[in-house]
């Protein structure tokens, strides 16, 4: 199909939706208020940062960092599909919420410290979950696999701390990096760096740049920084803001 056919993906989406029944994760926005809104601001964001990698000859995958429901993988998919960027999405979550607040600079946080906003850990209630009639992380790739061929969704469930040990054997050309905490963050872009996925060119997406006050003393702000003063094979210059909270990076092979 071509995907700027409208009549006929407006068809498919119809025969789609007669066929499921049930509801799809991957269609819910549970982070923003204004969830149009929303989808038009991180649509906008993901379509610079795949139009640039797709263009611009940067090769590899979009790697997700923080899937909660799919709601902005669907959204990288629909997107790829559209440019007709043929690479693989990788999806990396738990599927069971935040870790262990591990990290002294997570604790002191204003987020976690301060106001606990995450007290339930980002979990679904299991009693909730179990109308999908499937693990989640399987509704999702199986909804998304209505937009992009299965075999290009990868799902990599657990701790990062656990599923980096492994990285993914290609070259990351879009990280969004979706996962609130330093501590997250942090093992995300040393565990990417380690396993030789970083490039001249990749784009990081961070979800919650202004968290914490955009105080650089926490959250992303901190890890970006903290990484870039740990090695020297990579240096970062700022693209782009998103939404209250997004930020793009490029970063550059020294
Ligand atoms: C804000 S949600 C992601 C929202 C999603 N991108 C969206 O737009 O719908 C953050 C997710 O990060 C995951 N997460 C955070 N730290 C993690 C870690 N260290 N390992 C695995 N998953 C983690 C949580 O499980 C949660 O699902």
């Amino acid at each position: 199909m071509n995907p700027l056919n409208s009549e006929v993906r407006s068809q498919i989406e119809q025969f789609l939706r007669d066929r499921q029944g049930g509801d799809d994760l991957t269609k819910m926005c549970f982070v923003f208020f204004d969830a149009d809104r929303a989808k038009r601001v991180h649509d906008e964001a993901y379509r610079r940062a795949l139009e640039f990698v797709t263009i611009g000859g940067i090769p590899g995958a979009v790697m997700e960092f923080g899937v909660l429901g799919g709601w902005s993988a669907r959204i990288f998919c629909e997107i790829m599909r559209d440019i007709f960027n043929l690479n693989d999405i990788y999806l990396f979550d738990s599927f069971d919420g935040l870790p262990e607040y591990t990290s002294a600079i997570d604790r002191d946080s204003y987020e976690i410290g301060g106001r606990n906003i995450w007290s339930g850990k980002m979990k679904f209630p299991a009693d909730w979950l179990k109308q999908f009639g499937q693990p989640h992380q399987w509704h999702i790739r199986d909804r998304l696999s209505e937009v992009i061929r299965p075999e290009r969704i990868i799902v990599r469930q657990g701790f990062y701390s656990e599923t980096l040990k492994a990285t993914p054997q290609e070259k990351v050309a879009v990280a969004h990096i979706d996962c609130d905490l330093y501590q997250s963050t942090i093992e995300v872009l040393e565990g990417l760096h380690r396993g030789n996925c970083l490039q001249d060119g990749t784009v990081l997406l961070f979800d919650d740049w202004n968290c914490n006050k955009a105080n650089p003393n926490f959250g992303e702000r901190r890890a970006l920084r903290d990484f870039l003063q740990s090695q020297r094979d990579f240096t970062a210059t700022p693209w782009f803001t998103y939404g209250w909270g997004g930020a793009a990076y490029i970063l550059h092979a020294t």
